[in-house]
């Protein structure tokens, strides 16, 4: 066996503790390019609010039109992507910076897109395509992440699972509407 210690010696994390104790839970051995994480971070949150307020959206109409199934999901799915953006904010706390809520730039920091759709069948489909952007997007933000910040890329894994089983769903809501073209 090698004698390259597995772990930082007790004095030395203890003393590196101490220093910078203003930075909270970022410490000496946080590896991760902390602005990069940020700025990505802030465009997940933006990514969820635009989803929140798409889904609202649809939401209100499907109701409109006595589409009370798929209203339910568009309303779920819409509390869900809350919860999500509440989340990202908090680790952006977390790590010392302040998100972004600016409803202006939204669209351009966000993602995925904010179609409102003519009809049900549409509004599912481009409900679906700003899933599968997130996923993607969300995907590569993890394998960025990578060792790095294993906190924040396990958020990110439990949210990029939500956002593939609400594409899951979208697509199970096309087939029961016979328009999964
Ligand atoms: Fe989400
Ligand atoms: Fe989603």
């Amino acid at each position: 066996m090698a004698d390259k210690p597995f772990l930082t010696d007790i004095k030395t994390l203890r003393e590196r503790a101490r220093q910078h104790i203003e930075q909270g839970a970022v410490t000496q051995g946080y590896t991760a390019d902390r602005g990069t994480v940020l700025k990505l971070l802030n465009e997940a949150l933006a990514t969820e609010i635009v989803c929140v307020l798409r889904y609202k959206r649809h939401y209100f109409m499907a109701s409109g039109i006595n589409a009370q199934g798929v209203a339910a999901e568009f309303l779920q799915h819409a509390n869900e992507e809350q919860v999500h953006a509440d989340q990202i904010a908090a680790r952006i706390v977390q790590l010392g910076a302040a998100p972004d809520f600016s409803p202006a730039g939204l669209l351009i920091r966000s993602h995925s897109e904010y179609v409102e759709g003519a009809s049900l069948i549409e509004m599912i489909r481009e409900d679906l395509i700003a899933e599968r952007i997130a996923i993607d997007s969300y995907r590569e933000m993890i394998g960025y992440l990578g060792h790095d910040d294993p906190t924040t890329r396990r958020m990110m894994e439990g949210i990029l699972a939500m956002e593939e089983e609400h594409a899951d769903d979208l697509v199970s809501l096309l087939e029961e509407l016979g328009s999964d073209g």
